[in-house]
């Protein structure tokens, strides 16, 4: 039987998706804190809409939802929403796109809901309760070494002042999978964790919003998740790495080992930068 919290969630995850479908054909495009951090109006419009569904259900509940920030009044309620994940993708008409929110008790994920309108795919999870695909139970994969798993990551939007340092955990998880996939939204990211389609994911710098859904739906699809030192996610902690479980010991050391070196090229980046400023063009 599916509860209050679950059935409001959902609501409000097709309310959203309706719009991203409607709005995918004439898309307006502002821009947030540099010239590819991107927002449209189908981000604010389906934020509106989902956060309408909730207050109206549960008008006590605390929100923090991506576009309009947290709510003035707490709870021990707290719904997080990103309205739109993968609003680069969205904005080019790219099909990977997706809303996400998470249900907290007390600071505990209880549930997940990620729904790919386009896909009609809708991933939730309950904890304690497993994760379903469209109310289908789901699991992670089996694969059992990096050498045969498929990964994926994102690049946060300081992309381009960080890019060496996020570019050798490319580099490292290229050397040492059988492939490395950027999809451009981190919900469905850690969706495709959960239903075996990828077998790892990490990325550096994302927001409570893009990990507090997909997170629960990893690891009730029997998955692990983390900060990439190993110690149990923080979803403010911004730095995750996602994986079967399987791969994730293998994942930790990946990224222990790369990074003095991803450091040592950031620090030769901002020392090559500062010798010939304006080159490669900023982000601004
Ligand atoms: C972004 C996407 C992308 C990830 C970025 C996120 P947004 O979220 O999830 O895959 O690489 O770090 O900020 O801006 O499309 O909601
Ligand atoms: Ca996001
Ligand atoms: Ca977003």
């Amino acid at each position: 039987m599916a509860t209050e919290i679950e059935m409001v969630a959902m609501r409000a995850a097709r309310a959203a998706g309706k719009i991203h479908l409607k709005r995918l054909s004439r898309i307006t495009i502002d821009r947030k804190s540099n010239s590819i951090d991107l927002v449209t109006e189908a981000d604010r419009e389906s934020e509106a809409a989902v956060i309408q569904v909730i207050q109206r259900a549960f008008p006590t509940h605390a929100i923090l939802a991506e576009e309009s920030g947290a709510s003035a009044h707490h709870s021990e309620h707290r719904w997080i929403i990103d309205p739109l994940d993968g609003t680069t993708n969205f904005a080019h008409a790219f099909p990977q796109f997706c809303v996400s929110i998470a249900y907290q008790r007390r600071g505990e994920t209880r549930l997940g809901v990620i729904y790919d309108a386009l896909h009609r795919e809708c991933f939730t999870a309950q904890r304690g309760h497993g994760a379903k695909l469209n109310g289908k139970p789901i699991k992670v994969s089996a694969t059992s070494a990096i050498g045969s798993a498929l990964l994926a990551t994102g690049f946060p939007y300081d992309r381009r002042e960080r890019r060496r340092f996020y570019l050798s955990f490319w580099e490292a998880f290229m050397m040492r999978s059988q492939g490395v996939r950027r999809t451009g939204a981190a919900a469905l990211d850690l969706a495709n964790v959960a239903i075996g389609r990828t077998d790892g994911f990490w990325e550096f710098g994302l927001k409570a919003w893009d990990v507090a859904a997909g997170g629960l739906i990893v690891e009730e699809a029997g998955g692990a998740v983390s900060n990439m030192d190993g110690s149990a996610l923080e979803i403010d902690g911004g730095n995750i790495l996602a994986s079967n479980a399987r791969i994730h010991a293998e994942m930790l050391s990946t990224i222990a080992e790369t990074r003095p070196e991803a450091d040592r090229r950031h620090a030769a980046m901002l020392r090559e930068d500062a010798a010939a400023p304006g080159s490669p063009p900023r982000a601004g």
